[in-house]
């Protein structure tokens, strides 16, 4: 949820702060702050508000000749968002950042009461800062050793003593943080982003591990004293993925993405014109030694699963079920070692989306994880990982890391179908292609961004629509409602076209406008009555249909957008793009923030 920083070098370290606070504020955005080594002392500047705010302060506090810091933007989840409440938090000797969520900071609240000490906020995180200096009698390492072993929850700290300048320490509990010694120095940092400006390599923080970062070296200890190797890893992402590259927004950015993205996804995994996870290591007995697939994951995410259900039960007749990771454990789901859970998380970070893994397990199901960010913890803890392609993916709102991880769906049920011998080679070949053809076609939708500007001008006024599709469609109403509602605030629903009449059609009026999506011909005749029914109800229509249909009249829809002509299995990517744009517009159109939406964050590492 919250960005984390530490920095220990040659640099200015407010600056690198800073500049690493702005790449990370996607992870959460209402207030911010940094504190850092002024010759022997710590200082601390910090605010509510946007890193641009905190910025302004740091400038005008004329710091000079600060090498070593720490930073953060908070996501609040204990205590409203306030400069006291902001981070850092220092108490006596301790000041520290912290990425996640203390579970029994009340209990421990009550025990620090007892020796007279109260903390100045309404955080969980200042009761750490307590605990780690309640543990501190000179060595760092050894009270967060013991602070270590008091706390409860999941956790990323980076903490700075009062008498060790020049040294940052961090520990983690389920939060992430990943790390790498550069030229400038040593950096920490909740994501990937924010160490691009110094390395590509980098390491993953191992839980409960103590990392010491100097201007010189990072080493790492275990809680037994022993002294832990990194596993490095490299990662591709150049600094321009994460910069907008001159578009007004990230996520415009990112809609443009998509058709390389899905290639970069898709050609490493195709051979002859079959689909292959050779590279992967992932065997086909994943495939021909499971008999009940479940899939879960959180938000968009969920959304692509819906999807590959409905691929994978058509193409290889196995049955598939899909539920939101935050219900998931809840369920009671039916699991042995014939199961196949699928997890699907661009983050790889989804702490329920984890847990549910961490459930598979215990019931002997094997796990494979559909994942963009390389050594996450979900990839990590995963038996199996499909790693999508997307590149950094910054504004709050998925785009191209639902699209690519709907094509690693489209992968693995051809392959599932062809090592089962529901699809033959040539069919299978048959299919790629035409996945393949499906991704080109999109430059052709992105070539007419402006159309849909003209398009979501028509919902100027909504305050509530309503989705409408089926089949296949259904699953993308899913996610052009939640993207519209996401970053627009336009209240919206997705219903399946032919449930409303079954209650729903009461909340349609001429102010309720409907989306239908309508790209499935076995179901097209249908669809268009049911838009019959919302239009004899006054709604406003806006059709999507695969490739235009000329009877269509405005006795049927106000406006009809076309995706290019794709078999229908394949219509899903063209209508997602089309789905993104309706809500980027609505969203611009409205003056929104359209990669910040209000009470959001990025990286969802809390349950
Ligand atoms: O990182 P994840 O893919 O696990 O995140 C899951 C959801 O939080 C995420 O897809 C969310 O729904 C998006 N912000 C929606 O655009």
């Amino acid at each position: 949820m919250c960005g984390i920083i530490g920095f220990t070098g040659t640099l200015d370290a407010t600056n690198v702060l800073t500049k690493g606070l702005s790449q990370l504020e996607y992870r959460g955005y209402d207030s911010a702050g940094i504190a850092f080594f002024e010759n022997e002392s710590i200082r601390t500047i910090k605010t509510t508000g946007k890193v641009q705010c905190l910025k302004e302060k740091v400038e005008a506090a004329n710091v000079t000749g600060a090498t070593c810091g720490i930073g953060h933007t908070r996501w609040a989840t204990h205590g409203g968002v306030s400069d006291i409440n902001s981070h850092p938090h220092t108490f006596g000797n301790v000041t520290l950042i912290h990425n996640g969520i203390i579970e029994n900071y009340k209990e421990l609240q009550e025990e620090l009461a007892l020796q007279g000490k109260t903390p100045v906020s309404q955080t969980d995180t200042e009761i750490a800062a307590m605990v780690i200096d309640d543990c501190f009698t000179g060595d760092p390492i050894e009270a967060i050793k013991k602070a270590d072993a008091r706390l409860e929850g999941q956790y990323g700290f980076c903490v700075m003593f009062k008498g060790h300048p020049g040294k940052i320490f961090c520990i983690r509990n389920g939060s992430p943080l990943v790390a790498t010694h550069a030229e400038a120095g040593s950096v920490i940092a909740s994501d990937m982003v924010a160490l691009l400006d110094y390395s590509k390599d980098y390491f993953v923080l191992p839980e409960h591990v103590i990392a010491t970062l100097t201007k010189d070296e990072i080493t790492l200890v275990d809680l037994e004293g022993n002294s832990v190797e990194p596993e490095m890893l490299h990662v591709d992402w150049d600094v321009d993925a994460a910069m907008k590259g001159g578009y007004e927004y990230f996520m415009l950015k990112e809609i443009h993405d998509q058709p390389d993205a899905l290639m970069n996804t898709i050609r490493p995994r195709v051979k002859n014109g079959l689909p292959t996870f050779e590279a992967d290591n992932v065997p086909d007995e994943v495939f021909t030694h499971c008999n009940r697939i479940l899939i879960t994951a959180c938000g968009t995410a969920m959304h692509a699963g819906l999807v590959g259900k409905n691929l994978i039960e058509r193409l290889a007749k196995v049955p598939v079920t899909v539920d939101v990771a935050s219900e998931f454990r809840y369920n009671e789901p039916i699991m042995d070692e014939n199961t196949l859970l699928i997890t699907i998380s661009q983050s790889g970070e989804t702490a329920d989306t984890l847990a549910a893994i961490r459930l598979a397990k215990e019931h002997g199901a094997k796990t494979l994880s559909i994942v963009n960010v390389k050594g996450s913890t979900i990839a990590r803890e995963s038996d199996y990982v499909l790693y999508t392609h997307a590149g950094p993916e910054i504004a709050v709102a998925s785009t191209k890391a639902y699209t690519v991880q709907l094509s690693v769906f489209y992968l693995i049920a051809a392959r599932f179908a062809f090592v089962t011998n529901k699809l033959n080679e040539e069919e299978t070949k048959t299919f790629i292609a035409n996945l393949e053809n499906a991704i080109e076609s999109l430059n052709e939708i992105l070539e007419k961004e402006m159309d849909f500007d003209e398009v979501s001008a028509s919902l100027d006024n909504a305050t509530s629509l309503f989705y409408i599709g089926r089949g296949l469609d259904e699953c993308l109403s899913r996610e052009g409602s939640l993207k519209l509602k996401e970053i627009s605030y336009i209240h919206s629903e997705a219903y399946a076209a032919g449930e409303l009449k079954h209650g729903t059609i009461s909340l349609i009026t001429d102010d309720v406008p409907v989306i239908a999506l309508a790209t499935q011909h076995n179901v097209y005749s249908k669809m268009i009555s049911n838009i019959r029914e919302v239009k004899a109800r006054g709604a406003k229509v806006i059709l999507i249909t695969n490739g235009e249909d000329e009877s269509i009249d405005e006795s049927i829809c106000s406006f009809q957008v076309s995706i290019p002509k794709v078999d229908d299995m394949f219509a899903p990517f063209g209508t997602a793009v089309i789905v993104q744009y309706l809500a980027y517009f609505c969203a611009v159109r409205r003056g929104l923030n359209v990669d910040q939406p209000r009470n959001l964050a990025k990286s969802v590492t809390v349950e």
